[in-house]
């Protein structure tokens, strides 16, 4: 069956920072955790593909793989297998992430070995261009982010808000289903709620919770625009 997740989302991509590694790993899903059902919001994870198995065992939110390869078992050393990551608890994944871009032949294998495994698939891009090659593959998500502005603690939706708007305008007109996401530099529930404004219907970020001191703090400020 395929994976719903609430809209909107905050999804948190762990990356590979070290405040988020390991057992680091399982304590920010915890807490990610924690503010979800606290506050009746949808808080998607997604840690490094090693750390999978123990956060999936920890948390009761989404687990998602931060890439996923389209390969079958067999003869892929090295590949990510979807089977593998149903296996152990993930129930979708990044793809195509700017620091880990795949051929658009490659998104689109991937894509459709994940709607046959029930793996929901967040599509990332770079621009509103490359967004609609994106949901024309039809994944389940697009989230477009400007790689200048990812890591930078500067919010694509206060610093280039037609980046979301035409990415949304654009995609509306090949695909009407796919959830629109956006990302890079988005810290505060001032960013969320201008995205939210633009159109988009969640954010993907990292930085801002994966290296706070105080992850839960930061996530209550973002998700505070989005509960009553
Ligand atoms: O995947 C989310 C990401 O690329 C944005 O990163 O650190 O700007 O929130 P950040």
């Amino acid at each position: 069956m395929m994976t719903k997740i609430g809209l909107p989302v905050i999804a948190i991509n762990f990356k590979t920072y070290p405040q988020a590694t390991g057992e680091r790993a399982v304590a920010l899903a915890t807490t990610c955790e924690k503010v979800a059902k606290e506050h009746a919001v949808s808080i998607v994870v997604a840690p490094q593909i090693p750390d999978l198995f123990r956060v999936a065992e920890a948390v009761d939110i989404p687990v998602f793989s931060q890439h996923m390869d389209a390969g079958d078992p067999g003869r892929f050393t090295g590949h990510v297998l979807g089977e593998t990551l149903v296996e152990n608890g993930v129930v979708g994944t990044l793809l195509n992430h700017s620091e880990n871009r795949m051929l658009l032949a490659d998104v689109d294998a991937s894509v459709r070995k994940a709607d046959d495994l029930g793996l929901y698939t967040i599509v990332c891009t770079n621009n509103p261009v490359v967004s609609v090659a994106a949901a024309s593959i039809k994944p389940s998500a697009v989230a477009v982010e400007p790689p200048e502005l990812i890591g930078s603690g500067i919010s694509v939706s206060q610093a280039q808000p037609e980046i979301i708007t035409d990415t949304v305008n654009m995609i509306r007109d090949v695909n009407k289903d796919v959830a629109i996401l956006c990302g890079a530099g988005i810290s505060t529930g001032t960013d969320v709620k201008a995205a939210i404004d633009l159109g988009s219907q969640g954010v993907l970020l990292a930085s801002a919770v994966a290296k706070s001191d105080k992850p839960e703090d930061v996530l209550l400020g973002l998700i505070e625009p989005i509960i009553n």
